[in-house]
Order: structure tokens, then C-alpha cells, then sequence
């Protein structure tokens, strides 16, 4: 599926530019990043698949909508919590997964270290990964949480290099990405040019 950008969006590019800014302190970052999740959840969830109900006004019985499937959110540790609340936020009912996925500074390839979902099959699964950068991570997750059958996975960036969009467009093209902005490139390093540095770092001041 080819990737949905929201690099048009006047809302969220003023945000991320307030990311970028390397002057930006904590509170700020962390406060914007989660304005970005919340406008990004907004936008996403227009696509979800729904189904008729009913509900009883004070005045008689009417149609109403409920949600096809359950969600699952699925943030990749530990910068992905920072799109955590924004979706939370919208979504409440929404449950709750993690998977802690470190990159090996040296070879850049991902390590596993925590995997703890709930049910995920028939389940419409998020996972929330803010910087797209080789896209080994995110890859890994995905083959990862695939095993379990859920019907559908949404893969959610904020900052998205064009080197790992193609490796995750390709190794699952079954899986629809969304990234509210493209960068130009990967350092040698894997951070994403221009970036906003270690978003894991500016969200938690840590
Ligand atoms: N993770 C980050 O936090 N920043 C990058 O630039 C790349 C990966």
C-alpha cells in the first residue's frame, strides 16, 4: 500500500517544525508531540471500518455507529509512548500493546527485548513508531505482530526517511503507513536528516 503523508497539512507541519527546532524545550516538545498524535489520530481513525447500531435518546430509539473492531495500539518502545496519549486521548477504549525493539548502535539492526500484547486476532492493530528511519524496527515488529492475525495493521510515523519507508512499503505491502512529514535522508549514524534528533530523548528530557 503506498504510504498516506499529511506533508500538505498546515496544522501539523507547524508542529513538527516546532519539533525540529533544536531550541525547543522539553515541555514543548513533549506537549506538541502530543497535539501531532491527537491531530493524526483524527485523521486516521476517518478510515475505520464501522457498523450500524442503535442507541435510545431521551426521546426514542435511533441509529447510531460503533467501531467494526476492536483497536489495539501498539507503541514500539520507548519513543513510541510519545504518540501514545494523543491516540489514547480519542481512542480511550482502545487496548493497549508494547514491544521494546532497540537498535544496535554499531550494526544498526534491531534487537528485541519486550513483547506484551493483548488478543490481537480480528483486531484493527497501531503501531506507533514516531521516526521511520531504516524502518528495521518497525520491519521486525511487523512480522512479529503479523503471527497473531489481526485483521488489519496501521503503521504510524511522524518523521519518515525515504530509505526506511521503502523497506517497510516492500517487505509489508499489506500494512498502510501513515507519516505526517518525508525527510531528505539517513545520516551514517541511522538519524534522519534533517530530523529532530532522538525523539525518545526530547520526550522524556532523558
Ligand atoms: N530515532 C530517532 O529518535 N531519531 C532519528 O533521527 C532516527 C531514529
Amino acid at each position: 500500500m503506498k504510504t498516506i503523508d499529511y506533508t500538505k497539512h498546515a496544522l501539523l507541519q507547524t508542529k513538527i517544525t516546532l519539533l525540529r527546532d533544536k531550541k525547543t524545550p522539553y515541555t514543548l516538545f513533549a506537549r506538541t508531540m502530543n497535539e501531532i498524535s491527537t491531530i493524526m489520530c483524527a485523521l486516521i481513525s476517518a478510515e475505520l471500518a464501522v457498523q450500524k447500531t442503535t442507541v435510545l435518546t431521551p426521546l426514542m430509539k435511533a441509529a447510531g455507529t460503533k467501531l467494526k473492531r476492536p483497536i489495539v495500539l501498539v507503541p514500539i518502545l520507548r519513543a513510541g509512548l510519545g504518540l501514545l496519549e494523543g491516540f489514547r486521548q480519542l481512542i480511550p477504549e482502545a487496548s493497549v500493546g508494547h514491544v521494546g525493539v532497540e537498535r544496535d548502535h554499531v550494526s544498526l539492526r534491531p534487537r528485541f527485548y519486550y513483547y506484551k500484547t493483548p488478543a490481537l486476532k480480528d483486531a484493527e492493530v497501531w503501531v506507533l513508531d514516531p521516526m521511520l528511519a531504516t524502518g528495521g524496527s518497525l520491519d521486525f515488529t511487523l512480522g512479529k505482530l503479523k503471527e497473531h492475525k489481526p485483521a488489519m495493521i496501521r503503521a504510524i510515523s511522524v518523521l519518515a526517511a525515504p530509505e526506511g519507508l521503502r523497506h517497510v512499503e516492500k517487505a509489508h505491502s499489506d500494512v498502510q503507513i501513515y507519516a505526517a512529514a518525508i525527510d531528505n535522508k539517513l545520516n551514517n549514524k541511522g538519524y534522519i536528516l534533517p530530523g529532530l534528533g532522538d525523539a525518545g530523548d526530547r520526550y522524556f528530557n532523558s
